[in-house]
């Protein structure tokens, strides 16, 4: 009975959905926040290098309370004694890591390395369910560009709610031969930004509602970096390095100064940009992440904000997540600032994203919660790709809707956006791309090294949302001579890999 209201509340929500253009069921603005709080610094986690030479990390998943800035809050998720948030990871490029994943909460759940290249079954998609009580201990070589990846669950119709509750942390990927001079000193001049959205019931708990109150899900009316409300960041040094990640469930962030300066964005989702960008502003929706370098006066006080997202045509920001600019950290420069090296023209080898290369074309057309007209199916194989043949991907959002669209298993290019090329800030490594309403983004795509008939990675759309009510497909990876065999995920989908 409980389950068939839940279903018809779905249809209604997914009803209200495709209907809207004129009603979207607008969101909260971000109410003000007194500045009261330094921004906690998620702390680096621990490992351990075994006999075999791999580095081997620990997460204990487990449900506590956490205080965001106004008193204990209940209903919280983190890992490693955190109440909220998960430690962030930090491995070099050509290192074996194992994590061992340990389940200490009361419901299932699984954890996902969003960004990385990994075989598979240690992706930690919706088919490496880890039990309560369980240990899930996937390993994988780190075989990409450094950059700023991170983790977060990833159990089907339960994604959202579980990083709303605070379980997500970041992946640091480091290539010390290849790094250029950049602030580097983790906490100091180099800081993890995880930038959310919350609501609060007048008894001081978490509210994520139905989590679809809108057309994009939840929206909060709170905003809250790495946990706190109302943060402050105390900078020593004249630049500083902030990596920033959209983990809400369904906002759109347009990051920019206060004082409208211009900053440097150096990295994307998956990796540093060739040169650095210099900008007023950077757009992410949920999932993508953007490394910007701030330069700053000795004493000053600046803010970075949120302005209106540019979410394409007709398509209003304000009537989605309410009235912006909000403010989301306070930078305090010292009376002193210890020098910064300035930000070098050349950051990275990015290869040229050549459409030339391409051996196929496959179309991927969103729907209200649909991709290609079918919602997601665990036990069904969507996509067949040939193992490093590279691909356009050409995603089509012909929906009145904000959506996103993010794919497993690495990194991906940008080949276009409504038949232009991506702007600089999103020409470089990427995972999750934004498509605007009534617009295809092109993005060239190659799956290298790892290869499966078995199990299947996920495309989907990032607005957390969505992904919980269908809006995902599974694809495998093929090596010549193989072909999709879906017939072992009947028995997986339930089971801890
Ligand atoms: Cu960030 Cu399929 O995930
Ligand atoms: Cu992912
Ligand atoms: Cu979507």
């Amino acid at each position: 009975m409980r389950r068939r209201t839940t279903l018809l509340l779905a249809g209604l929500a997914v009803l209200l959905a495709t209907t809207a253009g004129c009603g979207l069921g607008g969101g909260s603005s971000i109410l003000p926040a007194e500045v009261s709080q330094p921004l906690p610094i998620p702390p680096l986690a621990p490992s351990t290098v075994d006999e075999a030479g791999r580095r081997v990390f620990s997460l204990d998943l487990e449900q506590g309370s956490h205080d965001f800035g106004a008193g204990e809050v209940p209903g919280t998720w983190g890992a490693n004694g955190s109440g909220y948030l998960g430690p962030t990871l930090r491995a070099e490029v050509g290192e074996q890591v194992v994590v061992a994943v340990t389940n200490g909460a009361d419901e299932s759940t699984t954890l996902h390395w969003h960004g990385m290249h990994l075989p598979a079954q240690m992706d930690g998609g919706p088919h490496q369910m880890v039990d309560p009580g369980q240990t899930w201990s996937p390993t994988w070589t780190v075989d990409q560009p450094a950059g700023t990846l991170w983790y977060h669950p990833h159990p089907h119709g339960r994604t959202a709610e579980q990083v709303y509750r605070g379980l997500a942390g970041l992946f640091y990927l480091d290539d010390p031969g290849n790094a250029p001079a950049l602030p580097d000193s983790y906490g100091v001049d180099d800081i993890p930004v995880i930038v959310q959205d919350k609501s609060f019931t007048s008894d001081g708990r978490l509210d994520f509602g139905t989590g679809a109150s809108t057309a994009v899900g939840f929206i909060g009316d709170r905003l809250v970096v790495n946990g706190a409300l109302g943060a402050y960041l105390d900078v020593t040094t004249q630049a500083v390095r902030l990596r920033l990640l959209n983990a809400s469930t369904g906002r759109v962030y347009r990051f920019a100064l206060s004082n409208g300066r211009p900053f440097d964005v150096i990295g994307s989702d998956g990796g540093l940009l060739a040169a650095p960008v210099r900008t007023t502003e950077v757009q992410l929706s949920p999932a993508e992440r953007a490394e910007i370098v701030v330069s700053m006066t000795a004493g000053e006080t600046t803010r970075l904000v949120s302005r209106p997202p540019e979410l394409g045509a007709r398509l209003s920001g304000t009537e989605l997540f309410g009235r912006e600019p909000f403010d989301v950290l306070e930078l305090r420069a010292a009376d002193r600032l210890r020098p910064s090296p300035p930000v070098p023209d050349r950051l990275a080898d990015v290869p040229a994203a050549d459409r030339g290369d391409a051996k196929a074309t496959r179309e991927f057309v969103l729907g209200g919660r649909t991709i290609n007209k079918r919602q997601l199916d665990m036990q069904r194989i969507d996509e067949s790709v040939p193992l490093g043949q590279a691909e356009v991907w050409r995603v089509t959002n012909p929906t009145s809707l904000p959506h996103n669209f993010h794919v497993h298993d690495g990194q991906f290019r940008v080949l276009s956006l409504d038949g232009a090329p991506p702007p600089e800030e999103r020409a470089g490594w990427k995972d999750t791309v934004y498509v605007a309403p009534t617009t295809t983004a092109e993005i060239l795509v190659r799956f290298d090294v790892h290869h499966d008939p078995a199990w299947p990675y996920m495309y989907h759309c990032h607005l957390m949302i969505h992904e919980d009510q269908g809006m995902m497909g599974q694809f495998v990876v093929l090596a010549p001579g193989e072909t999709a065999d879906p017939s072992m995920l009947v028995e997986h989908s339930d089971h801890t890999g």
